[in-house]
């Protein structure tokens, strides 16, 4: 059985670093606020030169080092992004130009906060069906730009940044103990669209708009929604929360993650948390906290993973895989 196994990793982040307390001068806000409420002491936030391409093409670029391969060997770029550097060309064959690439093809997906989820299982769908044996898997964002910053109640939330994985066809036995993606579901509901959306659009407002959320919304949704498809995928795979090694989750707020955690019964220890650091980074944040822990040596080879994002739509998803 073919299988998606992960070859290589890499991420980016812009260069400057704004804290909880730069705000306090801009909206009334603390520190004390944010961190108790989310979790967040500081996101990155791109500079004019840093674009979601430019950030995509330094993550790619850095997993594909850590693969050992070149753009020569890649056949798909799929680059899960809400924040394009244009509303077309799609920013992934903008990357697959700066990778200097002119084979293969490159699309972007766009599903919030759970594009990387859903970019993840179509690649091992495309790989799968015999249509590509090396994918190149971007989550890149730059949310700085659709934020209004004068809204304290949503800038505060959200940084920049970019993960990107290698993904290659690899036979497998087709059993649990296979490396590769093993198990995904996906959901998505458009009744929740008004409680997290960008208020503007090209066939809309002819602008690019700002990102609006009734936050107290979503947070009483998230937890059901994102244990609810866990445990879908769990079952497929035929597996409980004590087989995980560890639990990646999209990273908006540590007390979604930590209340999805103990609701699955999923220890502490294995859950990676970068959301102290990143903040809200949308589809480059499972793979920017994946990124994190395989660098510093919690993931490794062989290790049962579990990726789970809930985002704007409302979209939802997991993935597990073995590293
Ligand atoms: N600083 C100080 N006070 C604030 C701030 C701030 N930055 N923002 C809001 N407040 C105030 C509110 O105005 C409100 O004041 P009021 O009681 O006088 O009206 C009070 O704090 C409480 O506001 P709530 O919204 O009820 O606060 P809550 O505890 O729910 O925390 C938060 C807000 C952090 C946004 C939380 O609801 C949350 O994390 N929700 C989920 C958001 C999320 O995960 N979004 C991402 C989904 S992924 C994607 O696709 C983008």
């Amino acid at each position: 059985m073919i299988r998606s196994v992960v070859r290589g990793i890499g991420s980016a982040l812009p260069r400057r670093i704004m804290k909880n307390t730069d705000f306090e001068g801009m909206v009334e806000t603390s520190d004390e606020w944010i961190a108790q409420r989310t979790g967040i002491r500081q996101r990155h936030i791109a500079a004019d030169d840093e674009t979601t391409a430019s950030l995509g093409e330094a993550a790619a670029r850095e997993a594909l080092d850590n693969a050992g391969l070149t753009p020569d060997d890649i056949d798909l770029i799929v680059l899960a992004t809400s924040t394009p550097n244009n509303t077309f060309p799609a920013t992934a064959v903008e990357i697959q130009q700066r990778l200097g690439m002119r084979h293969g093809f490159a699309f972007d997906m766009q599903a919030v906060c759970s594009g990387f989820v859903y970019a993840v299982t179509t690649a091992d769908l495309y790989i799968r069906g015999g249509l590509a044996r090396r994918v190149l898997i971007i989550g890149s964002e730059t949310f700085s730009r659709i934020l209004d910053w004068n809204d304290r109640s949503t800038c505060v939330l959200f940084g920049d940044g970019a993960g990107a994985l290698v993904v290659e066809a690899q036979e497998g036995a087709g059993t649990i103990a296979d490396q590769g993606v093993l198990a995904a579901s996906l959901r998505s509901d458009g009744t929740h669209r008004e409680k997290l959306y960008v208020d503007g659009g090209p066939s809309t407002t002819g602008t690019v708009g700002h990102l609006r959320m009734e936050g107290r919304e979503v947070f009483k949704h998230a937890v059901g929604m994102i244990t609810d498809v866990i445990e879908a995928t769990f079952s497929e795979a035929g597996i409980t929360a004590e087989d995980l090694d560890w639990f990646v989750p999209h990273q908006a707020n540590k007390r979604i993650i930590d209340a999805s955690a103990k609701k699955l019964g999923i220890a502490d220890a294995k859950v990676v948390i970068t959301v102290d650091r990143h903040g809200n980074t949308s589809a480059a944040s499972v793979p920017l906290a994946l990124a994190v822990a395989v660098k510093d040596g919690r993931i490794r080879k062989g290790d049962l993973v579990l990726l789970e994002a809930m985002g704007g739509g409302f979209t939802w998803g997991a993935v597990l895989l073995r590293w």
